[in-house]
């Protein structure tokens, strides 16, 4: 169980890790040279016997997917469930292994080869199952872990719902308008009209990620028979409710919602369009690829440069970096993995990655437990009304001959007010809980009838209700807060210093 505290926010360096990919059966045909060398007891890559880069992790051409997933992702899940959300990010030139170590990609009938993403949403499950385990051993009756993820592509600077059959089919004809990027009511990036998956087993979400991964915009060119044209961000929405302890009353115990968001980026690489061999449409994708990686180089560059603190961060100058504004320098737990190829005649690229991600380790993010808004206030007046509480104690066993009769009178008066405050409040605050609960109720009905498909149910009437819910809930806490003010106003220990003011 968890102790009640306020959400306070703590620095967290973006991490970096870089990946070697094999030789390819051409490379090996050509008798290719590498120029990679991979030192893992110091984390460092050392480029043609020259120039050495460090980095958080470092992964050799043979090292094993699981290898990669417990040393650098099985952490950043593990965070999700007190609340931290997390991204990971696949760069690297055309070819170099992103979609392979993303997992992002076609399936693969050897279990062994399953990228990160297939491994995290297993992951998540088990967690999920795990946690609810513990706390009805414990005899905590929580409700269940809510799932839900959403499956994008940025193709050509337009934004594509990979769920949307329909919208996909249509992808030649501009929808600049249909998926808006904004800011939600949470301070978080959020896009417009993009279809949500509420989840209940991994294997639904492994479907989920194939039908997507199968609409993805992939083609042939001379370096990647598979080559992805699109950045594509998987995103998986975890909720969960937990159970915290206050610090004065351990007996008294506080439930919050607790959310947190993965995102899971395949990029689509680098290239250089007289190696690709691009021409017509091919061409024209791989100039805004590579127009959308510069904005994100642009935007490492200056999150990650010390000596441009404060400087303006271009977020909006691509759709890319405006959905990734919070895993670059806002509120998420994020790792960067490079993946580079180790063949000599891609070195100028493999230098320019590793540039790109070492500068990427300069980025400090400001990470957050993301909870439920309400909770957090109920948990506010909660500490308040402890801290009064003690307060009132104290000044009760403290002696009172010093003062004379009136203005004990006039104390005990102000006691017994502040009594019946936090009383109120109190049961404010079980009141609040009660609606707080059948919203989510509410909102879970909402989430069953749409899973089902029902048209017969109404959508609109449902939700009308938790909108009346919620103001309703957000209605009793501004007056709790209203009613908390005036008490921290009435503090017994100020009025007893004036008092002592007053009898001299
Ligand atoms: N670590 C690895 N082990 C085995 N095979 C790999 C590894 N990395 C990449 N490959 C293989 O290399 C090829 C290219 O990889 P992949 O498609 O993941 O590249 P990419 O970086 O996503 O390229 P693009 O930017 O063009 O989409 C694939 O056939 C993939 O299976
Ligand atoms: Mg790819």
């Amino acid at each position: 169980m968890e102790s009640a505290n306020l959400n306070k926010e703590i620095a967290s360096c973006v991490k970096a890790a870089v990946r070697v990919r094999p030789l390819s059966k051409n490379e090996e045909h050509d008798l290719c040279q590498t120029c990679v060398d991979v030192q893992r007891t110091t984390n460092e890559i050392i480029l043609a016997n020259s120039t050495a880069f460090t980095f958080d992790h470092v992964f050799l051409s043979e090292t094993i997917q699981e290898d990669v997933y417990r040393e650098c992702v099985y952490d950043m899940i593990e965070g999700c469930f007190q609340g931290y959300s997390a991204s990971i990010l696949a760069y690297g030139q055309t070819g170099s292994g992103k979609t392979f170590t993303m997992g992002s990609g076609i399936e693969y009938n050897d279990p062994s080869k399953e990228g990160i993403l297939p491994r995290a949403i297993m992951h998540i499950f088990q967690r999920c199952a795990s946690y609810e385990r513990e706390a009805e051993s414990n005899g905590i009756d929580l409700s269940k872990c809510v799932v839900s993820c959403q499956f994008i592509e940025i193709y050509n600077e337009n934004i594509y719902d990979l769920f949307n059959k329909e919208n996909i089919d249509f992808r030649s004809q501009k929808n600049s308008d249909k998926h808006v990027v904004f800011e939600n009511s949470n301070g978080e990036i959020a896009v417009t009209n993009i279809t949500t998956r509420f989840v209940t087993t991994a294997q639904e979400t492994l479907d989920c990620l194939k039908e997507g991964a199968l609409s993805r915009t992939t083609a042939s060119t001379r370096m990647n028979s598979v080559s992805s044209r699109s950045h594509a961000i998987f995103t998986v929405n975890l909720q969960f409710e937990r159970v915290v302890s206050s610090v004065t009353t351990p007996t008294a115990n506080i439930r919050e919602q607790i959310r947190a968001k993965i995102h899971f980026v395949d990029l689509a690489g680098s290239e250089s369009l007289k190696r690709t061999g691009a021409t017509g449409q091919r061409a024209k994708e791989g100039i805004s690829i590579n127009s959308g990686l510069l904005v994100l180089g642009n935007v490492i560059s200056i999150l990650g440069d010390p000596m441009k603190k404060g400087a303006h961060v271009p977020y909006r100058d691509s759709k890319l970096t405006r959905l990734l504004q919070d895993s670059l320098g806002g509120n998420s737990r994020t790792l960067m993995i490079a993946c580079i190829s180790p063949v000599d005649r891609d070195f100028s690229e493999t230098k320019s990655t590793l540039n790109y991600a070492q500068r990427a380790r300069n980025i400090r993010n400001r990470v957050k437990v993301n909870q439920d808004k309400h909770s957090r206030q109920i948990i506010q007046l909660q500490m308040e009304i402890e801290r009064l509480r003690a307060l009132v104690d104290k000044n009760e066993r403290l002696p009172t001959v010093e003062y004379d009769q009136a203005n004990n009178s006039a104390l005990n008066q102000e006691l017994e007010r502040i009594r019946s405050y936090i009383y109120t409040i109190q049961r404010s605050i079980n009141e609040t809980n009660t609606v707080s609960q059948t919203l989510k109720q509410n909102l879970e009905t909402v989430r069953d009838h749409r899973q089902m498909n029902d048209t017969t149910f109404d959508y609109d009437q449902a939700l009308n209700q938790c909108l009346i819910r919620s103001d309703e809930i957000q209605c009793r806490l501004s007056r709790m807060i209203d009613v908390s003010n005036v008490l921290r106003k009435r503090s017994p220990l100020s009025c007893r210093r004036k008092s002592r003011l007053t009898s001299k």
